[in-house]
């Protein structure tokens, strides 16, 4: 009998790389500020403007959130950058490096037969430049972009949408992800999900971990059914 493992779609921001190392740059720019305060706020507002224009029914692109929650990061920490600026800082998203048990687990999963690729609510232009960067895209089948759906993660749109651009239905895919609400929107829409559990957090309160919960990366093959 032939078993076809899952196919493992990774979520990008958070859990190949890490949107609050953006700090580091922020430094760069703004050698004032709080810079690790900047960055969580900036990302906690690119979040939560996908999240509202998906509620919406309306569609700006992952680079304009991410442009925007930057200038609201900086305002909230009142220091002053010129637009020019702004977007040199928001473009240094696409020198993210990636976590360093990325490429191994990467390596080990392609080895046992797993289909890989990403699902992000990053653009085409954003993803693929990230993905060269940091070398994980020769790991990849395919890269898909909620740019594709033209909404935002949890949509169920989008998870469908991955599921079908593999070819599989959406319960042999798994997303994995660090992003608990990414995990729960993915079960909603019928997929499974491994939690990647990076910080010790709380889950967040909607829903529950799914079946796989590791802390990194490099015990996700072992965690895996089958
Ligand atoms: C991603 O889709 C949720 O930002 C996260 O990559």
């Amino acid at each position: 009998m032939t078993t076809t493992r899952e196919a493992l779609a990774f979520d990008v921001y958070g859990t190949l790389v890490d949107p609050l190392a953006m700090a580091d740059r922020i430094r760069g720019y703004a050698p004032d500020c709080d810079a690790a305060a900047v960055a969580e706020v900036w990302r906690r507002k690119q979040l939560e403007v996908s999240f509202r224009l998906a509620a919406m029914g309306r569609y700006e692109d992952f680079a304009w959130c991410t442009r925007r929650a930057l200038g609201f990061a900086l305002a909230t920490a009142g220091q002053p950058l010129g637009s020019r600026d702004q977007d040199a800082l928001a473009a240094e998203y696409e020198h993210l490096a990636a976590y360093p048990d990325a490429a191994p687990a990467m390596e080990e999963l392609r080895g046992r037969g797993h289909a890989l690729a990403v699902l992000s609510n990053g653009t085409p232009d954003m993803l693929a430049a990230v993905l060269r960067r940091t070398g994980l895209a020769e790991y990849l089948t395919e890269v898909i972009s909620v740019h594709e759906v033209r909404t935002f993660k949890p949509a169920p749109e989008v998870y469908h949408h991955a599921a079908r651009r593999l070819g599989r239905s959406p319960q042999e895919v798994r997303l994995v992800t660090s992003n608990a609400f990414d995990s729960i929107g993915a079960e909603a829409a019928g997929l499974r999900a491994a939690w990647v559990d990076r910080g010790g957090r709380p889950f967040e309160p909607d829903g529950a971990p799914p079946d796989v919960v590791v802390t990194s990366l490099a015990g996700l093959a072992a965690a895996l059914p089958g």
